[in-house]
């Protein structure tokens, strides 16, 4: 979750027995400081689980636009758990999976995608330590034609066994918000559980107060989300392959493309309308994209990240 998941959401997941990741950073020295902080906060953790040879949260990587190169050293530095890359092309997964194996061996290597296919050319080609089939509920970026998870990690875990692939675990994300989501997806085949919406809901997730109470108040998110390229496309050329879109809050900026207005002018109301904010109160979803999974109406209420992760197999059970 870039920008939301940083190393202070990162570690308090990872403290109270999840493993929190570190969104995408968009910059090599933005994960560089964001994995020093981890350090430091974990100090203790390390100090009293010395054999674990990998400091215990993930980074997330997204692949398009990026090249692995500047990236390298700062896995070789930090050995983060995991690094976790989403959204590109198997051969371009496949360069990445590689040089990470290289230079951080005791580091695994998730690889996210959204759709039978692209999971066993992943599969395949990069041979990943985890495939984290996300499903068509999930906020953020995915695939434009996805499935739920419902149907998409049965089919996956079956093609993976007649694929021979089956020693690759799946874990599944994309709608799960709590322990019955996490069960759900247990009895689908999945070997764990990704959750991201939820953790919006973190007090120690990075958001905007404005932003955190419109998600807060959503509710009903088939109708109050939607997946769309219109997100991307409004600010300018959409550096997205036509593969993804994303979901977000449903607000101006998605109804008006819909009601038909072409995107120059849904740009220019946009504009009109953060102007409009800065004298009179206008709803953060129509001035913002605010990336946010079908979830979002069993998202209640704000409560430390230990809270959430404590409750899930409680839940589960
Ligand atoms: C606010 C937000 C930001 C996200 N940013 C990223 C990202 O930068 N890279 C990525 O691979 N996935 C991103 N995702 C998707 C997550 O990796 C994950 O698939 C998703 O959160 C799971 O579904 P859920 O939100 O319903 O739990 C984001 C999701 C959210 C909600």
């Amino acid at each position: 979750m870039s920008g939301v998941a940083t190393s202070k959401l990162a570690v308090a997941v990872t403290l109270s027995g999840g493993l929190g990741q570190i969104g995408f950073t968009g910059s090599p020295l933005g994960l560089r400081a964001e994995l020093e902080s981890a350090q430091a906060q974990l100090k203790d953790f390390m100090a009293t689980n010395q054999n674990l040879g990998v400091l215990p949260v993930g980074v997330g990587i997204i692949v398009i636009g990026s090249t692995p190169e500047r990236w390298l050293p700062i896995f070789a530095k930090f050995k983060p758990a995991v690094v976790w890359l989403s959204f590109g092309s198997a051969q371009q997964m496949q360069a990445w999976t590689e040089g990470i194996r290289e230079v951080a061996s005791s580091s695994k290597v998730w690889i996210q995608v959204g759709s039978v296919n692209s999971a066993i050319k992943a599969a395949q080609i990069c041979q990943p330590d985890a495939l984290v089939m996300q499903g068509s509920d999930a906020g953020g970026h995915g695939h434009a034609k996805g499935a739920s998870v419902m149907t998409l990690v049965p089919e996956v875990v079956d093609a993976l066994k007649d694929h021979g692939l089956s020693h690759i675990p799946v874990l599944a994300a994309g709608g799960i918000m709590d322990g019955r989501g996490v069960a759900a997806v247990i009895a689908l085949g999945a070997e764990g559980a990704v959750l991201g919406t939820r953790f919006i809901g973190a007090e120690e997730a990075a958001m905007d107060s404005d932003v955190r109470e419109e998600i807060l108040a959503a509710s009903d998110g088939g109708e109050s989300t939607v997946r769309s390229r219109v997100f991307d496309d409004i600010w300018g050329t959409n550096p997205w392959p036509q593969l993804y879109d994303g979901r977000c809050l449903r607000g101006a900026i998605y109804n008006n493309r819909e009601n038909g207005m072409d995107i120059e002018s849904v740009r220019t109301q946009l504009y009109r309308d953060t102007e409009r904010s800065q004298v009179e109160e206008v709803s953060m979803r129509d001035v913002a994209c605010i990336w946010t999974g079908a979830g979002v109406g069993l998202l209640k209420k704000l409560e430390p990240a230990a809270d959430i992760v404590n409750q899930l197999p409680e839940e589960a059970d």
